[in-house]
């Protein structure tokens, strides 16, 4: 079947092939219909079928024969390790973990927070909850103590599972310490944590609430996988809206098996037993959808890499694990090529190893810029292929399925919608924008199985954030058209929100941390253009009246505040001192406008603009940092 016929055969019945799509998936009790609407315009998929995510993933490959297929690739250059674990095992310690959680109280539908590096035990961890029934929610190891004790607070998690340390190439990360920071401020308690002591570094342990990973597990009874309704959470993940706390974004566990399982085969093109490799991290949701669940469902062998693109050792790390464990479609981020091309712009570094078993480049996660994916086709010779998705979606809203069929590729567009996305271009008005025309991107309610059908405790932000805008459409957040051939083109966020070597962060909250310095009495944060990272955040401080320190001073207390507050992730290095910020007459911060000039544009200041002369003193304060138009 050709692309167009699979995507008319959804939109002529959705239902239909929906429930055709689960025919892929084991359940325990098999759903009598897909599409749940009665609460229109929060929809369901799946609710009265009973399944289980870790039964998917793991139990049901045993139970097939296929036991002694390895599940998990952990490839380690920053401690030099490798280590194969095959689906048997996999269960195994699956059941074991999910059986110690069990004995300690933790149930069906109870939280619990993962703050782990890349370890297979994270992956552990996160099955071991999907068997009992207990919801996830994985905390990236980037993030400050404070963005984690906000997480906590949010979902009250009945346990916490971290490792004592992560390992980044410059430095150890004390995730421990961070951990207990992060439970000092929070408000909730949980009832026990459970740490995975490293050999790099071991963890103190508070007696009575901090189990070591071993010893929690000695005698534990193996737990089965207990069954849960098609709606029930699988996990919640953070991420960042504009303002306000990180939005808890719910995934339910019968549209997440579904959407997965139908991705790998039609979007991914992969068959069960073959390597797949998403290089991203477990904390973001590449690393829950394609890290952990989807290949796993799938029946794939999946890595988890504990590296960087480059420096751990060099720029061909990548092709070395491809080769060490015989990739055959590999994902990753644009931002992690531009690091390679940056170090070996030749490609040299391939020469040394044999990607012959590469079929297929994925990118996602930012802007696919067309001299990285150019580059990335002429050095591995394999279909380069962009796809467009959010942490909201947990699955493709555009790509090119070359699972169905590969589509002319466009550089520069993710190509085309995915069945169960109708995808619309539409005006400040709410009408339909013409062919080739900007506007927001929207998609037709409902969402297809797998996207977030919530957040966490929070139905009403949940309407604010993503439904209120254009009533019986989902607002994504990103602006772009569609041109003649119905591929899509994704062009700017139409919010606040930046994205910073494929992390998505909140100026917002970057904000609400500068204003807390006692020196500062206003404050804007814009991403700027980077050649690395795709953007990178910049701060405007305006100082308080005689406040008479140095101005290096109070940016290098700035720029500490915001690594300790939100963390390293965040990448902020970059702030200057400015007398006033550009405002409208109603005093909104025009911080388009800002960023424009910080990329050496010279915009005409908006017809709203208060004082058009403070643009120019914007830029005389960026150009000293090299930015405004000097690089
Ligand atoms: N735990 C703790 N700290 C972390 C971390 C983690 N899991 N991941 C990153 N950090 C820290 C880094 O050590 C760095 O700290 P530093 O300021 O002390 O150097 C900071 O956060 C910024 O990290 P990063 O954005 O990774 O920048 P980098 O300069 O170390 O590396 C790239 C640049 C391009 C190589 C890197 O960003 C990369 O590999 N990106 C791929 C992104 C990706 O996979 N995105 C997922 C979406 S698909
Ligand atoms: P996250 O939720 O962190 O995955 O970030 C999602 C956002 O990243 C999207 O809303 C886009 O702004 C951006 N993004 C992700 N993939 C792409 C892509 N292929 N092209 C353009 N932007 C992308």
């Amino acid at each position: 079947m050709s692309y167009a016929n699979v995507y008319e055969c959804w939109k002529r019945d959705p239902e239909a092939f929906w429930m055709e799509a689960a025919q892929s998936i084991d359940w325990h009790r098999a759903p009598s219909r897909a599409l749940i609407d009665e609460r229109a315009p929060l929809y369901e998929w799946f609710s009265d079928g009973l399944v289980n995510g870790c039964h998917n993933a793991v139990d049901r490959h045993v139970e097939a024969g296929h036991g002694e297929r390895t599940a998990i690739i952990w490839d380690s250059p920053v401690t030099g390790q490798t280590r194969h674990t095959s689906y048997a095992e996999l269960r195994d310690l699956t059941a074991r973990f999910g059986g110690a959680l069990a004995r300690a109280g933790v149930g069906k539908g109870d939280r619990v927070v993962i703050y782990m590096p890349m370890v297979p035990e994270a992956a552990v961890a996160m099955l071991a909850c999907a068997r009992i029934g207990a919801i996830h929610s994985v905390v990236f190891g980037g993030f400050a103590a404070n963005e984690l004790a906000k997480r906590i607070d949010d979902a009250a998690p009945k346990a916490v599972i971290a490792a004592s340390c992560g390992v980044e190439p410059n430095r150890t990360v004390h995730y421990k310490p961070l951990l207990d920071a992060a439970l000092e401020a929070a408000s909730h308690r949980p009832d026990l944590c459970v740490i995975l002591q490293r050999e790099q570094e071991t963890a103190e342990l508070e007696p009575g609430r901090d189990h070591e990973w071993h010893a929690f597990q000695e005698g534990a009874e193996p737990a089965k996988c207990v069954p849960v309704e098609g709606n029930h959470p699988a996990y919640i993940l953070y991420t960042s809206g504009t303002t306000g706390p990180p939005k808890g974004v719910v995934r339910a566990t019968g549209g997440h098996l579904v959407a997965l399982d139908w991705s790998m085969a039609n979007i991914y093109g992969v068959a069960p037993g073959e390597v797949y490799w998403a290089a991203s991290d477990v904390g973001w949701v590449v690393g829950h959808s394609y890290i952990v669940y989807a290949p796993l469902i799938h029946g794939c062998t999946t890595i988890i890499f504990e590296g960087k693109p480059v420096g751990t050792p060099d720029a061909g790390t990548f092709w070395r694990v491809m080769q060490d464990h015989a990739v055959s479609v590999f994902f990753t981020a644009p931002t992690a090529m531009r690091a390679i091309k940056r170090e070996d712009p030749r490609g040299d570094l391939l020469a040394n190893y044999d990607l012959s078993r590469l079929r297929t480049l994925f990118l996602a996660g930012e802007r696919a810029d067309p001299d990285t994916v150019d580059w990335c086709g002429r050095v591995l010779n394999v279909p380069v292929v962009d796809h467009w998705w959010q942490t909201e979606t947990g699955w493709a809203i555009a790509a090119n399925p070359v699972g169905i069929e590969p589509l002319p590729v466009k550089v520069g567009s993710p190509s085309v919608p995915m069945p169960g996305y109708d995808v619309r271009i539409l005006g400040e008005d709410g009408g339909e924008r013409p062919v080739g025309e900007l506007g927001s991107i929207a998609v037709r309610l409902p969402l297809p199985p797998g996207t977030l059908p919530t957040l966490w405790n929070a139905d009403d932000r949940f309407r604010e954030s993503y439904l209120a805008r254009f009533p019986g459409f989902y607002e994504t957040g990103d602006a772009g058209y569609v041109d003649e051939d119905g591929y899509l083109w994704i062009m700017a966020r139409t919010d606040d929100v930046i994205n910073v070597a494929g992390h998505r962060l909140s100026t917002g909250a970057m904000e609400e941390v500068l204003a807390s310095h006692p020196d500062v009495a206003e404050c804007a944060v814009i991403g700027v253009a980077d050649r690395l990272k795709g953007q990178l955040p910049m701060g405007f401080l305006c100082l308080n009246k005689g406040c008479d320190r140095p101005h290096e001073d109070v940016v290098r207390e700035a720029v500490a505040l915001v690594r300790e507050r939100i963390g390293p992730v965040a990448a902020f290095r970059h702030a200057v001192v400015v007398d006033r910020l550009p405002k409208t007459r109603s005093g909104k911060i025009l911080r388009a406008t800002m960023a424009k000039v910080a990329d050496g544009e010279n915009p005409a200041p908006p017809a709203t603009i208060d004082d058009p002369s403070i643009l120019s003193e914007i830029r005389s304060a960026l150009e000293p940092i090299g930015y405004a138009g000097r690089r």
